[in-house]
């Protein structure tokens, strides 16, 4: 059995400002995106054996082209992705065999430099049987809920959050029920899986999987590579 993975790339990153679509930004003159793929190719134990990558219509060939030589052994496919996020995963999750995959990752193209052992530990989490799987880091600021108008309306019990990341890993079959269902507002694939009752489990995630949102998200990519080309 292996693993498929989806990249939802399909983002035009406004908060991050420039010219490209976001996962098309460049950090050490390559693309977040082929970042991101070599990253979970490099996670052998995860057995890659199928990336289906969304991405702003019209890209779709110059993508594929881009992607093609890191993608060796795999089966890569390109589709158009959609206004949202969601729109984007559902997408490309018809496009995900349903035969020889027992884990389906979603995978932030924008988390492009997510350590190998986070995408293992999620993949082994679901090969040991967990329904849907998520990295996730201690939370470091106060949260707190506010009203429209700024108020605050409490302050959660820090020590109980989490902040989650991607790869976020599913059995296949949970995956696409969840995608069946209702997914306004869900700004992640297991928030969708919660909807439904079925339960999500933590592993342990990695700062160095943040996310890609804003300019100085770009610099610290910058340094984050060059650290591991010296080590
Ligand atoms: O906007 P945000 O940073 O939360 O996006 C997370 C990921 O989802 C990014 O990799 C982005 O390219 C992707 N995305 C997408 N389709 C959209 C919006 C975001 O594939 N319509």
């Amino acid at each position: 059995m292996s693993t498929a993975a989806i990249i939802p790339a399909a983002g035009f990153g406004l908060r991050l400002g420039g010219e490209a679509p976001k996962a098309l930004r460049e950090v050490g003159g390559e693309s977040l995106l082929v970042h991101a793929v070599r990253g979970l190719k490099a996670a052998t134990a995860a057995d890659l054996a199928c990336f289906v990558i969304a991405v702003p219509a019209g890209t779709e060939d110059m993508v594929l082209k881009q992607l093609e030589p890191y993608c060796e052994g795999a089966h890569l496919q390109v589709v158009a992705g959609g206004s949202e996020r969601t729109d984007s995963v559902r997408a490309a999750l018809e496009l995900v065999p349903v035969d020889g995959i027992d884990c389906v990752l979603v995978h932030d193209a924008a988390r492009s430099f997510v350590p190998v052992e986070v995408i293992e530990r999620v993949v082994a989490a679901v090969r040991a049987g967990a329904p849907a799987v998520v990295p996730a880091v201690p939370v470091t600021d106060t949260i707190k809920r506010v009203d429209r108008d700024g108020r605050v309306v409490d302050t959660p019990d820090r020590a109980a959050l989490v902040a989650v990341q991607t790869p976020q890993g599913f059995e296949p079959s949970v995956l696409r029920r969840a995608h069946a269902g209702e997914v306004a507002g869900a700004t992640d694939d297991a928030m969708l899986c919660e909807r439904l009752g079925v339960p999500v489990q933590t592993v342990e995630g990695s700062e160095d999987a943040f996310k890609v949102t804003r300019p100085r998200d770009l610099l610290l990519a910058e340094w984050l590579l060059a650290e591991r080309t010296r080590s």
